[in-house]
């Protein structure tokens, strides 16, 4: 499924052609015996940096339907000036999306007799020199949103994190990325008590995965990416209903999205110091889970008043965001599944974004707007600690009441996250794919692209 680009100024033999037009359908046509596929999209100067990142998309939505393999595409057709995007940006958002959208989780389905559908073969007419290497390098990002993907749509007996620590180690041979995994006693060691408690009640050992590139100078502070890792929440004895608990081996997204920004930021050669913690691990109810009443001691030394099971991403984070302090980060952000409550909030085409520094907020949201991984503020004001004050312990993991629960749910991990310049980003909103997508059903792969913004650019 990935895609074979090659560059050219005449069309070989094989090869359809794709243009796109201002209409706002796309139909196949056939034009001096010639079959062509029209993409519309609509008028030149209606043209929007969010249509845009679409527009490749259907492009390869137009070739599968129209069961084409091959296809060429002009890339002037995708010139629009009044979105002054250089033309470098705009080659490599062709790039990433043509990828993107090609990209289907077939491992667990049987073959059909016609082949998979996927297109094969891109020629790309009326690019220059650096807008091939930017189509390029496109193709390369797409590799690890898709990588991503990979890791975040496969079932949860097989991703465990003991298994996702695998994969990830795999990938990282040979990288430039140094892995490293922690295990139980790793963790008993380091006092991390929040990944251990929430990890009690599953037969799953848990991991702590960190992964380091160095790309930058010695005394360069890093940029430390934290990722929930849950590889399956069942809700524990809160145990989630049948439809809540349904894609919840897609729980691990955040710690999938930060694993591969880091490996994507080696293969990229990007002159910066780079981290990614990853606490991994299954909440499950059984006999030896953890209980809501429980008091949790994290790794910080603050205590977690546990009143619901199923608020366990905020816990083993906790941990996570603790142990980031030993790299005297220059900026911590932070990718969680973290609350069905954000969703609620911001429907599903948009992650909620939370800093305590409003221009780190207002930065990531730009760089959101730029990869196309969309991000929206909302508030962290600290009159909300009030709905997470614990009774017997510091801090409760769930609040008083049932309003503005992606707000406390950032609330709570800010409490751990005081000692650095901070963003967090819930992206349970953007866990999976919807119609107007133009991606396969599944995992989406966000927030990589925007992770990487933020290392070439922050
Ligand atoms: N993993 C879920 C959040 C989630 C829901 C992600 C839907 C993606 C899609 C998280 O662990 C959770 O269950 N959160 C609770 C928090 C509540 C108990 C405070 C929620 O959102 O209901
Ligand atoms: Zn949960
Ligand atoms: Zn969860």
């Amino acid at each position: 499924m990935n895609i074979k680009f090659t560059f050219a100024t005449k069309i070989p033999k094989g090869f359809v052609r794709v243009r796109i037009t201002e209409s706002s359908d796309t139909e196949t046509v056939i034009k001096n015996g010639k079959k062509e596929i029209l993409v519309g999209a609509g008028p030149k100067k209606e043209m929007t940096g969010r249509k845009l990142q679409i527009l490749p998309r259907k492009v390869i939505a137009a070739a599968k339907s129209a069961k084409v393999k091959n296809i060429t595409l002009d890339l002037e057709d995708f010139d629009f000036p009044s979105l002054k995007i250089p033309k470098n940006e705009i080659a490599e958002i062709v790039g990433i999306n043509l990828d993107l959208a090609n990209f289907e989780f077939v491992k667990y389905k049987t073959k059909p007799k016609e082949g998979w559908g996927f297109v094969e073969r891109v020629l790309v007419l009326g690019a220059d020199k650096d807008e091939q290497k930017s189509i390029k390098r496109g193709v390369l990002v797409a590799d690890y949103v898709n990588f991503c993907r990979k890791l975040a749509n496969t079932p949860g007996g097989e991703m465990t994190p003991a298994l996702l620590a695998k994969e990830i180690q795999k990938a990282a041979q040979g990288s430039g990325v140094k892995a490293r995994v922690l295990g139980r006693r790793d963790m008993q060691r380091l006092k991390m008590g929040g990944v251990l408690g929430v990890a009690q009640g599953s037969v799953a050992e848990p991991k702590f995965i960190i992964l380091e590139y160095s790309g930058g100078n010695k005394t360069d502070k890093p940029i430390v990416f934290v990722g929930k890792g849950i590889t399956f929440d069942t809700g524990g004895l809160n145990l989630k209903p049948t439809s809540g608990i349904y894609e919840m081996h897609m729980d691990m997204s955040g710690g999938a999205a930060v694993a591969s920004a880091v490996l994507l930021a080696a293969k990229l050669k990007l002159k910066k110091n780079v981290v990614a913690l990853i606490p991994a691990a299954e909440n499950m109810p059984s006999g030896s889970s953890y209980r809501p009443g429980d008091i949790i001691k994290t790794m910080s030394g603050k205590t977690i008043e546990v009143l619901n099971t199923d608020a366990e991403g905020r816990v083993v984070l906790s941990d996570a965001l603790t142990y980031a302090e030993r790299y005297n980060p220059a900026l911590v952000v932070d990718v969680a599944t973290l609350t069905g409550a954000a969703e609620v909030a911001l429907g599903q085409r948009v992650s909620a974004v939370f800093s305590k520094d409003d221009k780190i907020t207002a930065k990531l949201q730009g760089l959101g707007d730029e990869s196309g991984d969309y991000v929206w503020p909302l508030p962290l004001w600290e009159e909300y600690e009030a709905d997470i004050k614990g009774t017997f312990g510091d801090w409760a993991n769930d609040a008083k009441n049932k309003f503005g629960g992606a707000i406390t749910g950032a609330m709570f991990l800010y409490q751990f996250a005081k000692k650095y310049p901070w963003a967090h980003i819930d992206m349970a909103p953007r866990m999976t794919s919807i119609d107007g997508d133009y991606l396969a059903k599944g995992a989406t792969g966000e927030p990589v692209r925007l992770l990487i913004k933020i290392l070439e650019k922050y």
